[in-house]
């Protein structure tokens, strides 16, 4: 097998859809979809802490997210706070480092500074890298790092996919193995759009807040039974298994 390329996802990013789903068909309003979809977070970093997984991205809040009802992202927000206030500390110590993507300058201060604070604290751990996407749009990521390279760069030629990708959010991480998108929905909704060129997606209908261990693992299991190619033939990818 071709040494570079994992048969166990390094990294692993999740849209995690259907809070709002959820919670209508219980009756409730979308906010306490939300509430309950906070806490399968927790067992989403769970299973990627026992699975030794690098690097789990959560999008959490994307650019469109701000258009939604005003009461939905002050509950969004509150729950970002009540992470940030709650959940830092013992991710810390468990060795979690954490940090935060997208357009920060569109947060409350309060949250800015929670960001950077949670941030420091966890810089040095090495157990699992969680990256919580807010106010994040790929798009916005490619803009942002075409902006950042031509500070530096001098004349189109120093344009390459290897410098542009060094601005992009995430740089220093492998790219996302594995997506999974929970929710029925089969698409990307602007996630990590440069990251995700050749990353392996898995989609269910289960809806996030309902989302178990079993079926991240049933994940991981169809993931290692797939033939990762990234452009080459079959036979190339066999042959270097020989
Ligand atoms: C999409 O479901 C989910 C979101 C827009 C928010 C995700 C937020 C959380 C899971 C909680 C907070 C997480 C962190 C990391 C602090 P939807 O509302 O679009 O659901 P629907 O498709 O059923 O309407």
């Amino acid at each position: 097998m071709r040494s570079d390329i994992p048969r166990y996802p390094q990294h692993i990013a999740v849209i995690m859809d259907g809070n709002g789903r959820w919670a209508e068909q219980r009756g409730s309003i979308r906010s306490i979809g939300h509430r309950a979809g906070a806490k399968a977070v927790q067992i989403a970093i769970e299973f990627c802490l026992e699975q030794r997984i690098g690097s789990l991205t959560l999008f959490a809040f994307s650019s469109e997210n701000w258009n939604r009802p005003q009461e939905e992202v002050s509950t969004l927000m509150k729950l970002f706070l009540r992470m940030l206030d709650t959940e830092i500390e013992e991710l810390h110590r468990r060795g979690v480092r954490i940090r935060f993507i997208g357009q920060r300058s569109d947060f409350a201060a309060e949250i800015r500074e929670k960001m950077i604070w949670a941030e420091s604290l966890t810089v040095a751990n090495t157990t699992l890298n969680l990256n919580i996407a807010g106010s994040y749009g790929g798009r916005w990521d490619i803009v942002n790092a075409c902006r950042a390279l031509l500070l530096s760069a001098r004349n189109p030629e120093d344009i390459t996919e290897e410098s542009l990708g060094r601005h992009m959010a995430l740089a220093d991480q492998p790219d996302p193995d594995l997506l999974i998108r929970t929710g029925g929905d089969c698409r990307i909704s602007n996630f990590l759009l440069w990251q995700m060129a050749y990353t392996e997606f898995w989609f269910t209908p289960t809806l996030w807040p309902d989302i178990t261990r079993q079926e991240l693992s049933q994940a991981l299991a169809d993931f290692s039974g797939r033939e990762r190619r990234f452009g080459l033939t079959s036979e190339q990818i066999l042959g270097e298994q020989a």
